[in-house]
């Protein structure tokens, strides 16, 4: 049987990646395939824990380096729990977030050594890249203005320079993988959004399954 398709959606905070993750499955659904959805960090009991301990500001202020540990620490049983099982049984895994995500918060926000990251990045993927990846880009204030109203986590609260790095790290990425990273101008209204999104996706599955015979 072949392999579901691994499928990522990156992007600043409130950007739309989980109202776009929720488009992408409907889509996926429709159309027949089966889908898991799931998160980074999170995913597995280990995952949520480590999502916890990231996001909680009574942790005070985990170093860089921490952080990218107990991330690939969670992703290294992620994969071996859920997404590798998942797509060798011919499920489509749509994951919102995952190692691009480090790249830009860990690398691009808070320094850490790339070269340091890519070691980790292959120790735990073993090859494993996503198919396709989702970038949803919008300028900061967009995104932080969306999501104003709702509580904001230890990650919300950084600074607007820490955010703009992080944004200029997701699009370098997107220039250094552009047949994998699909960038999306995420700073119209949802539809146009969406619409160009599930564009993007019908052309990848026409890829994806084609590839396949
Ligand atoms: N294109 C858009 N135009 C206007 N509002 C939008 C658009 N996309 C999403 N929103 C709204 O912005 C808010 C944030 O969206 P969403 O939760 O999908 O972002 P997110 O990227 O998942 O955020 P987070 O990084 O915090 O998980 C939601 O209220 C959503 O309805
Ligand atoms: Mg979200």
């Amino acid at each position: 049987m072949k392999r579901g398709a691994f499928i990522t959606v990156e992007g600043v905070e409130g950007v739309g990646k989980s109202t776009c993750l929720a488009a992408i499955e409907r889509s996926l659904r429709e159309s027949g395939r089966p889908v898991l959805v799931t998160r980074e960090p999170g995913g597995t009991t280990l995952g949520e824990r480590v999502r916890e301990l990231i996001l909680d500001e009574h942790e005070g202020g985990l170093s860089g380096p921490i952080e990218a540990l107990l991330i690939f620490a969670a992703r290294a049983r992620h994969l071996q729990r859920i997404i590798v099982p998942a797509l060798a049984d011919g499920r489509w895994v749509v994951c919102d977030r995952f190692t691009d995500a480090t790249y830009a918060y860990q690398g691009g926000g808070r320094g850490v050594d790339r070269h340091a990251l890519e070691v980790m990045a292959q120790m735990v993927q073993e090859g494993l890249e996503p198919d396709l990846t989702l970038l949803l880009d919008a300028p900061v204030e967009v995104g932080l203005q969306r999501i104003s109203e709702r509580e904001h986590d230890r990650f919300e609260k950084e600074n607007f320079s820490f955010f703009e790095r992080v944004r200029r790290s997701y699009l370098e990425i997107a220039a250094r993988a552009p047949q994998r990273v699909r960038t999306i101008n995420a700073d119209r209204p949802l539809d146009d959004v969406t619409g160009e999104l599930l564009k993007v996706l019908q052309q990848f599955i026409a890829e994806f399954t084609g590839a396949a015979r």
